[in-house]
C-alpha cells in the first residue's frame, strides 16, 4: 500500500476538510464515524474549525478515541483529552457516551489496562477482532515518535494488545499509547505534520527509512496519508 503524501500550505482547511469527508463516508457506510484524535498542538486549530465547520454531521454517530495521553488529570494542560475539549469536543453536540477518555489520571498500568478492555468490548460490539477505527489521527515529534510510541521504548513491542502503559526516559514519565496493532487495523490512518524540524525525518520516512516509530504505521488493511504543512521542495 502505497501512502497518499499531500503537501499543502493551505495545512489546516484541508485537514479538516479529510476529516468532515473521511466522517460523511463513514456514517453513510456504516451509520457510525469512529474517529481517533491525535495530541500535542498541531491538531488543535483543525478541531476548532472542524467544530466550526461541522454543519450538520448527525454527532450521535461519532465515536472518539484518543490515541495517547498523559498520565495527568483530564483538567490538567497537559492533558490531550483538555485540548480536545476546549477544542472540540464542548462545542458540539456530541453525547458524552460517544467521548472515550483515556483515564490518565489513573496509575499508568490501571489507565492503559482499563482503556485497553473498554476498546476490547467495543470491538466485540462490532464484532471485529480488534476495535477498527475508520479515521485515526496521528502527529509526529522531530525524533520519530507518533502517539506515546517514542523511539528506544517497550511499547513499540507490543504485538497484542490494543493499548499499554509506556515509560519515556526523555520526559522520565510514562505515556498511555495506542499501540501498532490497534493503529494499523484503522480503516484510514493520516499524520497530520506542521513544522521545520519534521522535515527530515518524514524525508527518511517517506524513502524508506524504518528507524522511526512512524514509519511502522502501515494500515494492515487501510489507507495511509500524510498531510505535511509545507509546500513540496
Ligand atoms: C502527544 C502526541 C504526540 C504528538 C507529537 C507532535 O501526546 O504529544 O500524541 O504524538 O502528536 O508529539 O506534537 P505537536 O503537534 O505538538 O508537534
Amino acid at each position: 500500500m502505497t501512502p497518499t503524501v499531500l503537501h499543502t500550505t493551505s495545512f489546516v482547511p484541508d485537514a479538516t476538510r479529510l476529516i468532515i469527508d473521511a466522517s460523511r463516508a463513514a456514517i453513510s457506510e456504516r451509520g457510525i464515524f469512529r474517529i481517533a484524535l491525535s495530541g500535542g498542538h498541531t491538531p488543535e486549530p483543525i478541531f476548532k474549525l472542524w467544530a466550526a465547520t461541522a454543519g450538520d454531521l448527525p454527532w450521535d454517530r461519532v465515536q472518539i478515541t484518543f490515541g495517547d495521553e498523559r498520565c495527568v488529570p483530564p483538567d490538567d494542560e497537559q492533558s490531550n483529552y483538555r485540548m480536545a475539549r476546549h477544542s472540540l469536543l464542548d462545542l458540539v453536540p456530541i453525547p458524552p457516551g460517544n467521548i472515550f477518555r483515556i483515564q490518565g489520571e489513573l496509575p499508568p498500568e490501571e489507565a492503559a489496562a482499563e482503556y485497553d478492555a473498554r476498546l476490547t468490548q467495543l470491538a466485540s460490539r462490532f464484532n471485529e477482532p480488534r476495535y477498527r477505527h475508520d479515521l485515526l489521527l496521528l502527529g509526529m515529534g522531530p525524533d520519530g515518535h507518533t502517539a506515546s510510541l517514542f523511539p528506544g521504548t517497550e511499547a513499540l513491542t507490543e504485538q497484542t494488545r490494543n493499548v499499554v502503559h509506556n515509560f519515556v526516559p526523555k520526559f522520565d514519565t510514562y505515556r498511555i499509547t495506542f499501540t501498532y496493532p490497534l493503529i494499523n487495523a484503522a480503516r484510514h490512518v493520516c499524520f497530520l505534520l506542521q513544522g521545520d524540524d519534521k522535515k527530515p525525518v518524514i524525508k527518511q520516512i517517506l524513502a524508506g527509512d524504518k528507524a522511526y516509530p512512524a514509519a511502522h504505521v502501515i494500515p494492515t488493511d487501510g489507507r495511509l496519508t500524510w498531510i505535511l504543512g509545507w509546500a513540496a521542495e
